[in-house]
């Protein structure tokens, strides 16, 4: 079979340069897009991402404003940080990167971010939107990348038995509800699910967000499949591979997204969009 090996690279970058002229117009209007982004500690991986969206920004024309905090920050002096963000005019989107360190309540955090600048839509009542079809506000970062990506390759949700492997708030959840919001028929599955590998295998579309390296193999998937992959693990040789299989899948499947290359430069593209979104809501 001819599979289609989704580019989410190229994908990404064609969203990017959309994003760099909307904003370019904007600021001719005046509007002049603002994210505040909140690191705190030193997880390595964090920095890294938080490196990564602020190179989004610069690229696209968004005013980044950076707050990196010690690991001993309180949560009452994060509050108030964020706090103050939510009432300067110039920040429309805030975002703190996760994991927070272990003395500071997440939801109390996420939930202390103003609606309206909740770029990364983890506030309970952006989650409600899009629980309730509502899919004009903010959309979750990593699954709104993955139905760019599935849409942008010319494939139809519609009607189409999705199959969610992970149940996370960030991923498993939220993509399930934007697939169902685009007609699909639904199970999500997770590590307690019993006969995952025959649920696997009836899927046209399979999302794996688990975190397992090469979690998905070939037996667990459908001839023809649309594999999608949100993992990203470091094997023991110091490679990245997927949740999926990509080797032995790929001859299987009508269309698979590669680690790295696929899902994850997504994410800040979407990211992205959510920024200039905030900006003119
Ligand atoms: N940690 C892992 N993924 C994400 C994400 O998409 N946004 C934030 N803020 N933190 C994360």
């Amino acid at each position: 079979m001819n599979t289609l090996i989704i580019d989410g690279k190229k994908i990404s970058q064609d969203i990017k340069n959309e994003l760099r002229e909307e904003v370019d117009n904007l600021k001719k209007t005046g509007v002049n897009p603002g994210l505040a982004v909140i690191l705190v500690g030193n997880n390595p991986a964090s920095k890294v991402y938080v490196s990564n969206k602020k190179k989004a920004c610069e690229y696209i024309g968004i005013r980044s404003f950076s707050y990196e905090l010690p690991e001993e920050t309180t949560e009452e002096e994060l509050l108030k940080l964020i706090n103050d963000l939510n009432n300067n005019q110039e920040v429309h989107g805030i975002l703190v990167q996760l994991p927070l360190p272990n003395h500071i309540n997440e939801n109390k955090v996420l939930l202390s971010i103003d609606p309206s600048k909740d770029v990364d839509c983890f506030h309970p009542y952006n989650v409600g939107m899009i629980s309730i079809g509502e899919l004009n506000g903010f959309l979750p970062c990593t699954p709104a990348g993955i139905i760019e990506l599935i849409k942008r390759s010319n494939i139809d949700i519609e009607g189409k038995k999705c199959v969610v492997v992970g149940r996370s708030n960030i991923v498993g959840k939220p993509v399930a509800n934007l697939l169902l919001s685009h007609n699909g028929t639904v199970t999500i599955c997770h590590s307690r699910t019993k006969n995952l590998e025959e649920i696997c295998k009836e899927a046209d579309i399979l999302v794996a967000a688990i975190g397992k390296a090469n979690f998905i193999t070939e037996n667990m998937v459908k001839e023809g499949a649309v594999l999608i992959d949100v993992g990203i693990n470091r094997l023991e040789n110091g490679k990245l591979c997927g949740d999926i299989d990509f080797e032995n899948c790929k001859n299987k499947a009508m269309a698979i997204t590669p680690v790295p290359g696929g899902v994850g430069p997504m994410t800040i593209a979407m990211l992205m969009k959510n920024c200039v979104k905030a900006a003119i809501m």
